[in-house]
């Protein structure tokens, strides 16, 4: 007898990519025995209803999630508090953090969703990717440039959501 894999939901609000491509790598490491994962972008409303664990992720501007995140959280938090959540951020960059706080509305989301956890991880600054007025926006703040996300770290998360859950990763085997 078989059992059902656990169906778990990644969707995820990202700007320039940086977000989508952890939203992408948590659920390749989720997908596997025990489990079935899908990245879907928060944009495309995926319905919560048929999966069994939900993690929404978005990237931070101006101290925010992006709006499409926290609206898709709040149109379903009665469904959302009925399973387990985990919520992730992509954020500062940099070798010190910057900025060093958490997104303002983390505390309000992660109550209003009922989530079981909230990580903070470091993100992507590509000027080639910002429009005109993120520039000059990421220059007049002095914001670092690169990729300062870290994988080891993205996928050890997972791994913990994983054993939350009660089934094994992919790359834990
Ligand atoms: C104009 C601008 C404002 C930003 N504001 C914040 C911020 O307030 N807090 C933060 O942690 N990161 C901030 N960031 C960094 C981005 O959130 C980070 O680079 C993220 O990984 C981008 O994800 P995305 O490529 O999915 O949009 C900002 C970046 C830009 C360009």
């Amino acid at each position: 007898m078989s059992e059902r894999p656990v169906r778990v939901l990644v969707t995820v609000a990202s700007r320039h990519g940086a977000t989508a491509e952890i939203g992408a790598e948590i659920a390749r490491c989720l997908d596997g025995s025990g489990a079935a994962a899908v990245a879907i972008p928060v944009e495309q409303r995926p319905d919560p209803t048929a999966f069994d664990a939900v993690i929404i992720g978005s990237a931070v501007y101006a101290g925010r999630w992006l709006e499409p995140a926290r609206e898709y959280a709040a149109a379903h938090a009665g469904l959302l508090r009925t399973r387990p959540v985990w919520l992730f951020s992509s954020g500062p960059i940099g070798a010190a953090p910057f900025p060093p706080d958490e997104p303002h509305d983390i505390a309000p989301l992660a109550a209003l969703t009922g989530a079981d956890g909230h990580t903070v991880f470091p993100g992507r600054l590509d000027p080639t990717r910002l429009a005109f007025g993120e520039r000059a926006m990421a220059t007049a703040m002095r914001a670092p440039v690169g990729d300062f996300r870290d994988w080891d770290a993205i996928r050890a998360w997972a791994a913990g959501v994983a054993a939350a859950l009660g089934v094994r990763t992919a790359t834990a085997g």
